[in-house]
């Protein structure tokens, strides 16, 4: 028999819960209408409340308004999404095909980056110091999860060259932008992973990726 959870929230709140995460989607596609500043409060104050290592909680978020700024992020994400599609050799026409951003389209525009000066911050980090990242990106998927709540769609865009970001945005040397959010109103919510519909990728089951005790024989885990 199971135990009994004292802690558990009501059914219908569980099943919202695990809602928000199933039909959370990476959005390229965006209508133009502005995004209510009380809701941009939320989903800030949503990223800000998740765990960070050691309590560091170092991200930090730029709010882009200035359309012609916006722009300059749009042509530093083409020119990597141009280098990306070389580097893919035989996947090059495929990939040039698919959208990946929603830059010039979406409501608003975020930068996420790891703040500078980090270096001071051991715990948690000492052998693993790229567990500042892992804690923005923790930030970045309660942002999505609300975003999704609220009915609102978020992009997460990695295709720039990060030196090159940061010097546009004026960045200390340190900062590194790690995500450029789009964030907008969405005419409707693709019902799977615009990569799988497109036929670039599909999930993976999960039982092979669940290993007990050791790592399993054989040529590895990656195909
Ligand atoms: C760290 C990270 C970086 C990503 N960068 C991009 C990107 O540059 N362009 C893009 O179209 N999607 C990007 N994505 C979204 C993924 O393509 C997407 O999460 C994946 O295809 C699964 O789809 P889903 O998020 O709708 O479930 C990124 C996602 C993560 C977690």
């Amino acid at each position: 028999m199971s135990p009994e959870l004292p802690h558990r929230y009501p059914q219908a709140q569980i099943d919202a819960l695990y809602r928000a995460i199933r039909e959370r989607r990476d959005m390229r596609h965006f209508l133009p209408d502005a995004v209510d500043p009380a809701l941009l409060e939320r989903l800030l104050q949503a990223a800000h409340h998740a765990p960070s290592v050691g309590f560091m909680q170092p991200w930090r978020f730029l709010r882009i308004s200035d359309r012609a700024l916006r722009q300059r992020i749009h042509a530093l994400v083409d020119q990597e999404r141009i280098a990306t599609a070389e580097a893919l050799g035989q996947r090059e026409d495929e990939f040039m095909r698919l959208k990946v951003e929603g830059i010039l389209d979406c409501g608003e525009v975020l930068v996420a980056a790891l703040m500078d000066r980090r270096e001071p911050h051991v715990f948690g980090r000492r052998t693993m110091p790229q567990m500042d990242l892992a804690s923005l990106a923790c930030a970045l998927q309660n942002m999505w999860l609300a975003a999704r709540a609220e009915g609102l769609g978020m992009g997460w865009v990695s295709l720039f060259d990060p030196v090159a970001l940061a010097q546009l945005l004026g960045m200390p040397i340190g900062a590194e932008p790690v995500a450029v959010l789009c964030l907008g109103h969405v005419p409707a919510f693709y019902d799977k992973p615009m990569l799988e519909q497109q036929q670039w990728a599909t999930r993976r089951a999960l039982d092979e990726l669940v290993f007990e005790n050791h790592w399993p024989d054989g040529e590895g885990t990656s195909t």
